[in-house]
């Protein structure tokens, strides 16, 4: 806060994106839609268009984007094969024809393509009400009510899920796994028989689910924790979270929000090859445009197929969304090493371009990388590595990523300010948008993280 204030003042005649803010609050509730949009240490940016992996803001600041929108964006801002797939079908076809249709046969069966477990799905519209679905499905064919999540992912804010999944140390479970606790106010008791247990630890979700005997319907996990900054799973931790659910008769969902088609076409269970029993698909799936998805094998799913569980929606589906899904799919199907190789080289080179600027500069750190997904940990002393959502919270230097982010920020690279948001990359960054990128964090670090 002291930061935003401090910079409000020094500003003699505020910015465009600040006055643009200032009047939103009167009419937006915190002047924007998403809370993670509008933090009190954000620095005013209001953006105005995007192109490929660039951003323009409202005052014609340009930035390198290594946002892409909290993720969807996996072939930068304006793809034109997403742009003409779209226009085609709503200047011909419609965007919304209240019937069904044959593009989201032709999207289902291409994602098929690439998550073979997805014998059967069903559309929605945004990641928290796939996931909402994916649990009621679980319990529903279980028969059983508890639900295991794991400390620092995120799921979305449904009723029946949101945790308090950035919890202070002093309020997680001491025993290691304990029973969630509601991610706001209002929840009215929620999220009922929702448990927390920690990350990468086989040994304390054995506990957990045996502490919970014949109780836990389904063991939800982001299989990349991506919420918390990048936490992969350790070697052999999903192969082993996959051998205790079925040892147990629970369920294992994979919230693939942020990891399907971003990681692999075929999402993380691709990339490690582990088969959860639910998948839930969102953000690049859609390229930029707002769908979901979830499916499993045809003997879970016959209960939505048959109508005993419910699900709809308006829009679940629309043709505008499936459109640019099809675009999506048929890009990767097509040019998968092409997209990937490319995504894990540019990952690969800011990943080694942040750590060798850090340790050069003495400055203590923790990189993370998968494919185009990048964390950067500013920590408050040397350590090793960080393997759960309780190191990171022991460890990084919330305010001292901060100051860094804003004068990134100002320097004309944008990431999110907290470092629990991880950076994305897409096939729109070239190897020289990334060396620009890391000129900068070398000037920026030079000037300000250096004592
Ligand atoms: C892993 C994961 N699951 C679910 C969600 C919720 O998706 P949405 O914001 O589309 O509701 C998110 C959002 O960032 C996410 O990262």
């Amino acid at each position: 806060m002291d930061i935003v204030m401090q910079s409000r003042k020094k500003t003699v005649s505020p910015s465009h994106s600040w006055q643009v803010l200032e009047r939103a609050r009167d009419s937006i509730a915190g002047g924007d839609s998403s809370t993670m949009r509008v933090l009190p240490y954000h620095l005013p940016l209001v953006a105005e268009h995007g192109i490929g992996c660039r951003l323009w803001d409202v005052d014609g600041n340009e930035y390198i984007d290594l946002n892409m929108a909290y993720g969807p964006l996996l072939f930068g801002h304006c793809p034109p094969r997403i742009i003409e797939s779209v226009t085609r079908q709503i200047g011909e076809n419609g965007s919304q024809l209240g019937f069904p249709t044959e593009i989201s046969m032709r999207v289902a069966e291409k994602i098929k393509a690439c998550f073979p477990g997805m014998e059967l799905m069903r559309f929605a519209n945004s990641g928290t009400e796939a996931v909402a679905s994916a649990i009621r499905l679980a319990r529903a064919v279980t028969g059983r009510s508890k639900i295991i999540v794991f400390e620092g992912h995120y799921h979305g804010w449904s009723e029946g899920i949101f945790h308090r999944y950035h919890a202070s140390l002093s309020d997680l479970p001491p025993a290691g796994f304990g029973a969630a606790l509601p991610g706001t106010l209002g929840m009215n008791g929620g999220p009922r028989d929702v448990i927390v247990v920690g990350w990468n630890d086989l040994d304390l979700l054995d506990r957990c689910l045996n502490a919970h005997l014949d109780s836990i319907a389904a063991v939800v996990m982001e299989p990349i924790m991506c919420n918390s900054g990048c936490i992969p799973a350790h070697e052999q931790y999903l192969q082993g979270a996959r051998a205790l659910t079925q040892e147990h008769g629970a369920m294992l969902i994979f919230d693939e929000v942020i990891t399907g088609v971003r990681v692999a076409a075929g999402g993380a269970q691709e990339y490690y090859q582990v088969a959860p029993d639910i998948t839930v698909l969102s953000k690049a799936l859609g390229g930029g445009y707002p769908v979901a998805a979830f499916g499993a094998s045809r003997a879970i799913m016959r209960v939505i197929a048959d109508g005993s569980v419910f699900h709809g929606g308006v829009y679940s589906g629309n043709a505008i969304v499936m459109s640019a899904c099809e675009a999506v799919l048929d890009d990767v199907t097509a040019n998968r090493s092409k997209i990937y190789d490319h995504l894990e080289a540019i990952g690969r080179q800011l990943a080694n371009g942040l750590d060798e600027i850090m340790t050069r500069f003495h400055v203590p750190h923790v990189v993370h990388q998968v494919g185009s997904i990048v964390s950067l940990f500013l920590t408050t002393d040397e350590i090793e590595d960080l393997h759960c959502y309780r190191d990171v919270r022991r460890h990084c230097d919330f305010d001292k990523y901060i100051h860094f982010q804003h004068q990134m920020q100002r320097s004309g690279v944008y990431f999110h300010p907290n470092q629990f948001e991880t950076m994305f990359l897409s096939t729109e960054h070239s190897a020289d948008d990334i060396a620009t990128v890391l000129d900068r964090v070398e000037d920026t670090v030079r000037c300000t993280l250096v004592k």
